[in-house]
């Protein structure tokens, strides 16, 4: 009888210590730097370094930015040991040097690597090395992992990422894991328990039309985000030049409806002003960074024209008025129907105790308190932009 406790206590012990889950890692959605969106595989010890430096001068960190993350191509191959090689050539001191350099910023770090056995560049990918390259991003300092899904053949997903997950934690430094399936085993259903955040879809590109198209495949995925756990349509292209600055100030406010991580992808170090200040509007940021940890809903669709809100910690709320058409638009707003409509994470119900009189408006791109002569108001929306309010509860 007691052999048998101890065996028992023992599964019990060994389970906990293998599988001890990192907690507050992820409270509210990640934000910071990733290298793919507008350099590629041309990456270098130099052009991290330079991040590192511009993301604090520039205000970033301050507005909450904290990652910069190495995407693909900083690895070359495996050594005789399975143990995986760093570019040399372009990461001279290794990756631990990049590490503490970033850390001596106040800043984190974070890697990429992938669950097949080639990354999507066909440099070596984990299948196989998962415990290793844990203890490896452990001795490194690696803070944070993004994991993606090429060359994968018959790989189960759920059981690929629960495996790089366990060895993690059984690395045992907390790190922030990104699942990059691309949203196509439905990560939203089993992601929760495996990573903080999951793709939702495939790659943006720096253009209005693959925005607005995966902005538009985020509309029923609401009710699995969550503290620790976020849908993620993919990095920013703000400042990457495809698209006009009232189209980014658009991407950057829909991403904050969203609750999306907010990973920057352009060259920091020469960001024009108006850009600075789409990347770094603090009250825009605090909507995604609320501490409710809710993502927004869709409240109307009338097709180009919608409204989103997004509920907020202490009864306050967002309200996002998005024109997607190429026309302008001038459109009726019942600001005390929005003031009163309360959403659970499946739809919307009327508060009858709740009016606009509870609320105060603030414009959060004019940085203005509004005040308004009818709860009923016309306003213009210029073609591809949008209204973003917070109602602030009284
Ligand atoms: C995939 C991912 C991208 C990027 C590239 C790197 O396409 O979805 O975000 O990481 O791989 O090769």
């Amino acid at each position: 009888m007691k052999k048998l406790f101890l065996l028992v206590a023992g599964i019990f012990l060994f389970a906990g210590i293998s599988a001890q889950k990192f907690e507050h890692v992820a409270p509210t959605p990640p934000m910071g730097w990733n290298s793919w969106n507008k350099y590629a595989c041309n990456v270098s010890e130099t052009l991290i370094m330079g991040m590192a430096d511009a993301m604090v001068s520039s205000g970033m960190k301050d507005a909450g930015y904290q990652y910069i993350v190495i995407d693909d191509c900083w690895q070359v191959a495996r050594d005789e040991n399975g143990e995986i090689v760093v570019d040399k050539d372009r990461f001279p001191h290794g990756m631990k040097f990049l590490a503490d350099y970033i850390h001596s910023k106040g800043l984190k770090f974070g890697i990429y690597s992938c669950a097949g056995k080639f990354t999507c560049q066909g440099r070596p990918g984990g299948l196989g090395h998962e415990y290793q390259d844990a203890r490896t991003y452990a001795r490194w300092g690696v803070d944070y992992l993004k994991y993606d899904w090429c060359n994968t053949s018959t790989q189960d997903a759920k059981s690929s990422y629960t495996n790089m997950r366990d060895a993690l934690y059984t690395a045992g430094r907390p790190i922030v894991f990104s699942i990059c399936e691309w949203g196509s085993h439905k990560p939203w259903e089993w992601a929760g328990d495996v990573g903080n955040l999951w793709r939702t879809t495939g790659d943006i590109s720096d253009s209005w039309n693959s925005m607005i198209h995966i902005f538009s495949l985020q509309k029923d995925l609401a009710r699995y985000a969550g503290p620790e756990r976020w849908n993620d349509p993919d990095m920013l292209e703000v400042g990457n030049g495809g698209m006009t600055n009232e189209e980014y100030k658009t991407h950057f406010s829909l991403w904050c409806m969203l609750a999306a991580p907010l990973m920057a992808g352009n060259d920091l170090g020469n960001m024009a002003p108006e850009i600075n200040s789409i990347l770094t509007n603090k009250e825009i940021i605090a909507i995604d960074q609320d501490t409710l940890g809710r993502q927004g809903v869709c409240f109307r669709d009338n097709g180009d024209y919608q409204i989103w809100i997004k509920p907020l910690a202490g009864d306050d709320k967002a309200i996002c008025l998005l024109n997607q058409g190429d026309e302008k638009k001038t459109v009726l707003v019942d600001f005390d129907l929005l003031a009163k409509s309360k959403n659970s994470r499946w739809g919307f119900y009327p508060d009858k105790k709740l009016s606009l009189n509870d609320f105060k408006i603030r414009d959060l791109w004019e940085h203005k308190d509004v005040t308004l002569k009818d709860p009923s108001t016309y306003i213009e929306l210029d073609p591809h932009t949008v209204k973003v309010y917070r109602l602030i509860k009284k």
